[in-house]
């Protein structure tokens, strides 16, 4: 069971805000590592929601999970401009990863500086083999 002081903290602080959902998430899934179903109905409670409209932004978006990963996850842009520089090479050079997760994700907005990666909030550009490797390396 996640934190209730933080739950309610993190509620409260975009309570007012207009489309206050998406920003509750966002901050539930950073501090708890996903949004579990009693997360889910807490929240469908305070902005007077159905439980079945939250699940289903949760269940919507792919960076938000309903159980922890068991993995850390490096999400890779295999969006048209990195592909174009190069990020197919460097996904096939990558050995078979069976301690971090690598996702795809289309178009993390720095498509001048690909190829590029994100892990967590931090994004990683102009990536190589070399940086690619050691980026999953720190994780693994
Ligand atoms: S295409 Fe990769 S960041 Fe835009």
């Amino acid at each position: 069971m996640e934190d209730a002081a933080e739950l309610a903290r993190i509620i409260a602080a975009h309570a007012s805000r207009e489309g206050p959902l998406l920003p509750i998430l966002h901050d539930v899934q950073a501090a708890f590592g996903h949004v579990s179903e009693a997360t889910i109905r807490t929240i469908a409670q305070a902005l007077n929601l159905t439980r079945a409209e939250v699940h289903g932004v949760v269940s919507f978006y792919h960076d938000f999970h309903d159980h922890p990963q068991s993995r850390p996850v490096l999400k890779l842009c295999r969006a048209e401009s990195c592909q174009a520089r190069g990020v197919e090479a460097l996904a096939a050079a990558l050995p078979v990863q069976d301690r971090v997760k690598i996702e795809t994700i289309y178009c993390l907005g720095l498509c001048s500086v690909g190829p590029n990666a994100m892990v967590g909030d931090r994004l990683h550009a102009r990536l190589d083999a070399a940086k690619l490797n050691a980026l999953v390396e720190a994780l693994a």
